[in-house]
């Protein structure tokens, strides 16, 4: 009652007594789930009788297999790392092969709707875009291709897909503690939602963990980018078709 007495007060006065962030309720998942979280975002294996035969591979992608993936992985050595925007899992893969070479098998948590950019909306004669998303009766399929991917290239074990917006997944992983070495943020390129994934996804990274981010050159990437690290008095360095921040170690 007295609870939403005040709630009233303080919208009438502009104001919201929401919390910014959600509280951490769930509990931390490295305490819960041997600090995998497979397990915590699909009930079952999403891997389990999927119709490899139906989809070849096709691993066409956007700076997939850059060589800033090799330095920063052998730089953190991580043991997860979060990927925002997948598409058909190109860097994803690429990343896990990476590791695999250096000894490392870290978890790797693919954020991606897998319903495209707006850039990919915006020419129904583009065959990487719009046509790759092969819309069946108007929706998306392009994730079926992404899993065949990762089961072509015997991924399975270390790369997870989540299918929601970054927005969404990135207050779950805040809302169960979850932390990652290296967080690559790939989603869309739009000034603004570059800018929200920067917010979400920097708390995110661990103390000597990196944020990296991809084309420097696209404006929204690059204005948004220089924003944050100016606000957060960081240094972004520039790395191949790369960019990157570090997080100070603790
Ligand atoms: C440039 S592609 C990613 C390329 C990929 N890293 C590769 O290696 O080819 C961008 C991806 O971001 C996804 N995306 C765009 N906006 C998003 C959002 N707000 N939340 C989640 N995924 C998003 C799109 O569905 C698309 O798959």
């Amino acid at each position: 009652m007295l609870k939403s007495l005040l709630k009233t007060a303080f919208y009438r006065f502009g104001y919201s007594i929401h919390k910014v962030r959600p509280a951490i309720s769930a509990g931390s998942v490295e305490e819960k789930d041997q600090g995998r979280l497979r397990g915590l975002i699909h009930a079952g294996d999403p891997y389990q009788n999927f119709p490899l035969a139906d989809y070849p591979e096709d691993l066409q992608g956007w700076g997939s297999q850059s060589p800033a993936f090799d330095q920063l992985l052998e730089k953190v050595k991580p043991s997860r790392i979060i990927e925002v925007g997948t598409w058909k899992g190109g860097s994803a893969i690429h990343m896990a092969g990476v590791a695999r070479r250096l000894g490392l098998s870290p978890e790797i948590i693919c954020v991606d709707t897998w319903l495209g950019a707006v850039e990919f909306w915006t020419d129904q004669t583009d065959p990487e875009r719009y046509l790759a998303l092969k819309c069946r009766n108007g929706f998306p399929t392009v994730y079926y291709q992404f899993m065949a991917n990762v089961i072509h290239r015997n991924c399975q074990d270390l790369i997870t897909p989540f299918p929601q917006t970054a927005t969404i997944a990135g207050l779950w992983f805040r809302r169960y503690g979850v932390k990652a070495d290296l967080i690559y943020i790939d989603g869309s390129h739009e000034e603004d939602d570059v800018y929200a994934d920067l917010i979400s996804y920097w708390d995110l990274v661990r103390p000597g963990g990196i944020l990296v981010g991809d084309d420097w050159n696209w404006d929204g990437v690059r204005i948004a980018a220089t924003r944050f690290a100016r606000e957060q008095g960081l240094q972004v360095t520039q790395l191949a078709d790369k960019w990157y921040l570090e997080k100070p170690a603790a």
